[in-house]
């Protein structure tokens, strides 16, 4: 039986307050999991988020032979013990991150068996970037119906690999990869995305030769095993979690602090609500909203990094309902990322579809709280503040969706004053 969200609304009326902790960002630890692989001794994380995502990481790693060991909010993984160059299928299949797995392990052991990666369906999302990255990089790829298999004969060598895509997920894998190939991996059009820096940033003080991450060009040295010598990684703040709060609190709060966040990972947030008028005080590590009576459209374009963030594109969508005059949203990542608007116009907002990657919204309009499927991981947190804002009472099944990146969230919104329940 799968769990759903039981909400009573707002109705409209800012009535949230208090403050509301970030926690440690999904995609930056998932990756560093990822990278445990690299290193000969145990490597730990604090700062981890509570988060089925993690968890799933955790078995696949496992799966691999390595031992986990969690202490709190703390994970130390030894991978001394991996062997394995299969990637199991079932968990594969369910996440999309999983695909990080082949870097490390291909750097590692020269080989590699995976599924095709799951993950939220946003879209196509292929993976013929990483293929011919590796293929660059001296790997030979088969493929049959359901697996990849990758192999090299005496492992990765360094490569110049221009990115036709800004991906994330290639970027970092292929950073990964390259610390234990031989030679130097240039890669050109490299995602910007903080985690990949931050990430990097730890591997370098582990003996990694990594310079340019968080650029578009990076480069990387390839050289042996790392030593984390008892070095503890520490996740930075989710800048997704962040916005989220963000656009929250200019929802549906007077007066709403988010902490133990970096205000300098959501500029194009802050960006677009001092043009529309959203009240903020913002300070490196903590931001407080003041919820307004009326804000302006403001016309959203999904970027990479520094750019709009995707990932809050469908709660940006939620504030812009509310927002007097017309709006436009530019989903430019995903192809698939626009349809849980249809739920919110069954709720009440007033949203057009041109395309699968554009939308206009007129606003402001009243939500009424009813019965809604969370489709993914952001429009199902989407959801959830659609349902705060509206008028009676909503439920949002599918809530594993939304387990997957956010720790204990009926627990902090109840903190600041929603009524939600998990049944
Ligand atoms: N793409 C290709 N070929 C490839 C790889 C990617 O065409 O081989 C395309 C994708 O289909 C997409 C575009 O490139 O259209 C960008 O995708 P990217 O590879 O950058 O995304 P990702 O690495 O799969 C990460 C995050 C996503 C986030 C995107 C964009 C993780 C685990 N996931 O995905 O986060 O939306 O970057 O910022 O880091 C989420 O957390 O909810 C989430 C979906």
């Amino acid at each position: 039986m799968k769990n759903s969200f039981v909400i009573q609304g707002l109705a409209g009326k800012k009535e949230l307050t208090g403050e509301i902790q970030v926690g440690g960002a999904k995609n930056a630890v998932l990756k560093m999991l990822a990278a445990s692989l690299l290193f000969e001794d145990t490597v730990t994380l604090s700062n981890v988020p509570g988060i089925s995502d993690v968890e799933k990481m955790n078995n696949l790693l496992t799966d691999l032979g390595a031992t986990i060991e969690k202490n709190g909010e703390q994970l130390s993984i030894t991978t001394a013990d991996c062997h394995t160059t299969i990637v199991n299928t079932t968990i594969a299949q369910s996440m999309r991150a999983s695909v990080v797995l082949i870097g490390p392990m291909l750097g590692r052991f020269g080989k590699v068996t995976f599924p095709h990666p799951g993950g939220d369906v946003i879209g196509a999302r292929p993976i013929d970037l990483f293929i011919n990255a590796f293929e660059k990089m001296g790997a030979t790829i088969a493929h049959n119906e359901d697996v990849y298999e990758i192999t090299t004969i005496n492992g990765l060598h360094g490569a110049d690999i221009f990115l036709d895509i800004r991906s994330v997920g290639v970027t970092e894998t292929v950073m990964l990869g390259a610390v234990l190939a031989e030679g130097t991996t240039v890669i050109r059009n490299a995602a910007t995305e903080p985690e990949i820096e931050d990430v990097a940033k730890y591997l370098v003080s582990c003996g990694a030769k990594i310079t340019g991450a968080g650029t578009s060009t990076i480069e990387i040295e390839g050289g042996s095993l790392l030593k984390a010598n008892g070095k503890v990684y520490d996740t930075i703040p989710d800048r997704i979690e962040t916005g989220s709060f963000m656009i929250l609190g200019a929802l549906a709060s007077k007066k709403l602090t988010i902490t133990n966040c970096r205000a300098e990972n959501v500029r194009a947030l802050i960006s677009l609500f001092e043009k529309a008028g959203v009240s903020m005080d913002v300070k490196e590590d903590n931001i407080t909203i003041y919820g307004g009576d009326t804000y302006k459209a403001v016309n959203v374009r999904t970027d990479t990094y520094p750019g709009f963030a995707t990932d809050l594109q469908a709660p940006m969508t939620v504030f812009l309902t509310q927002a007097e005059g017309e709006s436009t949203v530019f989903e430019t990542l995903f192809e698939g990322r626009l349809h849980y608007t249809d739920d919110l116009a069954k709720m009440g907002a007033d949203i057009t579809m041109y395309d699968p990657h554009r939308v206009m919204i007129r606003g402001p309009k009243s939500l009424v709280g009813r019965e809604l499927e969370g489709p993914d991981i952001r429009a199902g947190l989407a959801f959830v503040f659609a349902a705060i804002l509206a008028e009676g009472e909503s439920v949002i099944n599918n809530i594993d969706h939304i387990d997957r990146g956010y720790e204990n969230i009926e627990e902090r919104l109840t903190s600041i004053g929603v009524t939600i329940k998990r049944v």
